[in-house]
């Protein structure tokens, strides 16, 4: 059994800037189910948000948070993310992040707008932020001699020490699918860090990459944790439509720079929906964008950006212009066709401001998390911060609290079970939910559509869970469980949500409550002897 003082499962910017914070005190293993790079980070367009500009401030990038997040986002979180934006963004450059310089600025970097912000506050590397970061990090991460790098090793489950039998409490580490051997083995740690991004794949239509399948939430879910506000999956308003074009998006920065949405006919929509036009918050613009093409039986809507010189659009958007173009689409002389799409999971594990879930040694960080940061809608380049903040967070309560790591783990048993014999269940079973997902789930809900959605959730899990208990793992039946388990906590948290609230909008409640909370969900399996961090 291999064992370390920290296993991170996941590789985006949150599982990087954890490992290389506490690399230099830690020996650490970096688990990845693809590569390193292949993650929600690297796709990244628009930018990080942070109070940089001397004219913007703390207190106004706190009432933006609250303000798209529909009054459901927590104080103290939302405090907390805030303040630390502009040590975030220095901690990066330390790091060697290249962002788009602004020599007229005493502070250097360009500031670029998106929906929502009521200032400039968004620092980029051009409209490829991510990928700058991540090859940044990356270089550090892989010349660490502190840190194990497991590549395309997939997490099953967290193991835990009451349901192994221990008298150790707590996460004592994970089982792990070597995808390239087959073979699943105990990997044993003092901490275990939940840092697997978040269940965009859950929808039909996604900007998110194929690693965005909720795994982390379902392992959490399955050890007994609790798991808070899933019914807020966030559309993003404008992602390409193209039959060519899988999961591209147009960054909200378009918007941010001047980028106007249209109708086919030229018509501009946006104002009529609300005063802030195509900068009000997403999901006030892809409900807006959903209405006029259900209304219409449109295939899309377009956003225009070719009133802005051709050198600005070089120079801004160099890898939205180069997609569209290899696409047939001029941004510089046509609009861009866009859809709404699942982008992004408000919701997941329930972490304290420590980053600590409810299972002593594991912690939740980044997409996979629920910090209350989000409330009931995020706002744009809010969730890049987070990452780099609850990594510091997490890395700090880690450093102040050692655990014994454990010696000895159980192994995986294949005793019973045999190699599938038919992998077209998997297949099948993966369209079907994705497909039901988007139609009974999606932007706009009602109390049937639901009801709907979780009869089919129930008989796809009784399914699942009879072929992953008769056969042997594979990553896609791995990630279908999850997958799963991640559309069925959306579905009861909708169903609990008596209102419209941010991206939770019920034909049946359209209201708004005079008195919200988050919706949190609590695993019945918990064992009673166990107490929750604030419970
Ligand atoms: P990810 O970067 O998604 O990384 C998850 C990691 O976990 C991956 O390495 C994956 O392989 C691994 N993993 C998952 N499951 C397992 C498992 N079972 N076993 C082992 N490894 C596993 N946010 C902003 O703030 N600004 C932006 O400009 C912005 N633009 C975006 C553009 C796009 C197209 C998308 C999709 C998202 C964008 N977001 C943006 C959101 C932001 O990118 C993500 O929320 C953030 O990157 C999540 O980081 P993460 O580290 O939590 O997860
Ligand atoms: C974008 O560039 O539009 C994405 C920004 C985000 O998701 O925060």
């Amino acid at each position: 059994m291999e064992s370390f003082d920290v296993l991170i499962i996941g590789s985006g910017l949150a599982g990087q800037s954890l490992a290389l914070r506490l690399a230099a005190t830690h020996r650490i293993a970096l688990v990845s189910k693809r590569q390193l790079e292949d993650g929600a980070s690297a796709w990244a367009q628009g930018g990080i948000a942070a109070v940089i500009d001397p004219t913007d401030s703390v207190g106004a990038h706190y009432a933006d948070t609250q303000i798209a997040g529909a009054g459901l986002c927590d104080p103290k979180a939302t405090h907390f993310v805030v303040e630390h934006g502009a040590a975030a963004i220095q901690w990066l450059r330390d790091q060697g992040v290249p962002f788009t310089p602004d020599a007229d600025t005493a502070w250097g970097m360009h500031l670029t707008r998106e929906g929502g912000h009521s200032h400039r506050r968004i620092v980029h590397v051009a409209d490829a932020t991510g990928a700058a970061v991540q090859e940044t990090l990356m270089d550090r991460v892989r010349k660490h001699p502190n840190i194990q790098i497991l590549e395309n090793h997939v997490a099953i489950d967290l193991i835990v020490g009451h349901k192994i039998g221990r008298v150790e409490a707590g996460c004592l580490g994970a089982y792990l699918l070597d995808r390239s051997s087959g073979k699943v083995s105990p990997f044993g740690a003092s901490h275990t860090i939940l840092a697997t991004g978040g269940a965009g794949k859950v929808y039909l239509y996604t900007t998110n990459p194929d690693t965005a399948t909720g795994d982390g939430i379902a392992m959490a879910w399955r050890a007994g944790c609790r798991v808070s506000n899933m019914e807020f999956i966030q559309f993003h308003p404008t992602c390409l439509y193209h039959p060519q074009a899988k999961s591209f998006l147009i960054s909200e920065a378009v918007r941010g720079e001047g980028g106007i949405l249209r109708l086919a006919d030229g018509t501009r929509f946006m104002p009529k929906h609300d005063p802030r036009a195509e900068l009000a918050p997403r999901d006030v613009v892809a409900r807006a964008i959903d209405f006029e093409m259900k209304k219409r039986g449109l295939d899309s809507v377009f956003l225009d950006i070719s009133h802005k010189p051709a050198a600005f659009l070089q120079e801004h958007f160099p890898t939205i212009s180069a997609r569209c173009l290899e696409l047939g689409i001029d941004i510089t002389k046509q609009p861009i066709p866009v859809v709404p799409a699942a982008h992004y999971t408000c919701g997941g594990v329930l972490i304290d401001i420590r980053s600590r879930t409810d299972l002593p040694g594991l912690y939740a960080i980044g997409e996979t998390s629920y910090s209350g940061l989000h409330g009931a809608n995020r706002l744009a380049s809010n969730s890049l911060l987070e990452c780099v903040v609850f990594a510091e967070s997490a890395a700090q309560d880690i450093r102040a609290n050692p655990r014994p790591r454990p010696d000895t783990l159980p192994a995986w048993d294949e005793s019973r079970v045999s190699d599938a014999d038919e992998e077209v269940v998997i297949s099948h079973n993966w369209e079907e939910l994705r497909r039901f997902m988007w139609d009974y789930v999606g932007i706009v809900r009602t109390n049937k559509r639901l009801e709907r959605a979780q009869h089919r959730i129930k008989l796809l899990s009784s399914e699942i869970n009879d072929y992953y208990a008769n056969f042997r793992v594979s990553n896609d039946l791995i990630e279908l469980r999850n997958l799963v388990t991640s559309a069925d906590l959306i579905v009861r948290s909708a169903m609990r949500r008596k209102e419209s609230r941010g991206l939770h909008f019920s034909k049946d409640y359209p209201q708004m409550a005079a008195n919200p909370k988050p919706t949190i969900l609590y695993n019945p399996h918990w064992p009673k002897t166990l107490t929750r961090w604030n419970t």
